[in-house]
């Protein structure tokens, strides 16, 4: 397991007794595309920052490609590790140019200077952002500012890539252009863990983690998950429109052979139907 998590529990205020994790674990794999789903206030946040030391670890065990996140003196390779990608594609840039930007973890990193340039080339290239490195950050749009914030990580050349709700504040076209992103650093064989409340977002995952109030809830298999309508009840999620319609439809008598978890699968078995 590249993520080993075991009885995190979490409160911001030490002298309180409201937790915002509760005996959490952990595991994933090396590779894995895993969504942590939630909705807002359910511990995600929470949870993930641990994983690069942004919060310092209060309760339970967890490592990180076989790093204890609690040994001050790993920080710093843990975070090399592992990638983050936040919400806020504006308040992620520390230049005024591309280049710079992404050249600037590099820097802190005390990458040779003479090798930044290619590393920077190579990132651009991954995000499908080549010849946006003389560009302002500002002038871009939400997705392109996402896809730089994220060339920046992957410059670093991490094997885990976090991504926090990177698609919140993005338009449509912007949400498919980081979506897709996604899917491609997975099949080029990195482990990302995206997080989101949106559960239409979750269904490319491999495996979904639930998280209610602090809690991890159910963790398995993303067709397991988005088709238990009792247990997305719990968390206050709605299930997605795929399964919505299934359910819909066994109401007025018509039965899919399978329940779908996207669009084009209900569309299939829609057609199928005798
Ligand atoms: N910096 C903070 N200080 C105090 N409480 C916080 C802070 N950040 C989050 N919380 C609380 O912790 C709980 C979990 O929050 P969070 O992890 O941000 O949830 P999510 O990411 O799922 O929306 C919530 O009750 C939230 O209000
Ligand atoms: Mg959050």
């Amino acid at each position: 397991m590249v993520v080993n998590g075991k009885n995190i529990s979490y409160s911001y205020d030490c002298n309180d007794t409201s937790y915002a994790l509760r005996n959490v674990d952990l595991s994933i794999e090396q590779g894995e595309f895993v969504c942590i789903l939630g909705c807002n206030g359910s511990g995600k946040s929470t949870l993930v920052r641990h994983l690069n030391a942004l919060l310092q670890l209060q309760h339970g065990e967890l490592t990180i490609a076989g790093i204890d996140v609690s040994n001050e003196n790993d920080i710093w390779r843990l975070r090399r590790i592992c990638g983050m990608v936040f919400q806020n594609p504006d308040n992620q840039f520390v230049s005024s140019v591309v280049e710079e930007d992404i050249a600037f973890g590099l820097e802190n990193y005390e990458v040779p200077r003479e090798e930044i340039p290619e590393k920077v080339n190579s990132a651009l290239l991954l995000v499908d952002m080549e010849g946006y490195d003389k560009r302002a950050p500002n002038s871009l749009s939400g997705g392109q500012k996402q896809r730089i914030a994220l060339a920046g990580v992957l410059a670093l050349e991490p094997d885990i890539i976090i991504f926090d709700e990177v698609t919140a504040m993005l338009d449509p076209d912007g949400k498919q252009e980081v979506l897709e992103m996604m899917r491609k650093l997975h099949k080029a064989g990195k482990t990302i863990i995206a997080i989101t409340h949106y559960v239409e977002e979750a269904v490319h995952a491999d495996s979904v983690i639930l998280m209610h109030e602090g809690k991890m809830i159910a963790s398995g298999k993303t067709r397991d998950i988005l088709t238990d309508v009792q247990l997305l009840k719990i968390a206050e999620i709605m299930p997605p429109m795929a399964v919505r319609v299934y359910y819909d439809l066994l109401d007025a008598g018509v039965k899919l052979k399978e329940c779908p978890i996207t669009n084009e699968e209900l569309a299939e078995k829609i057609c199928k139907l005798p």
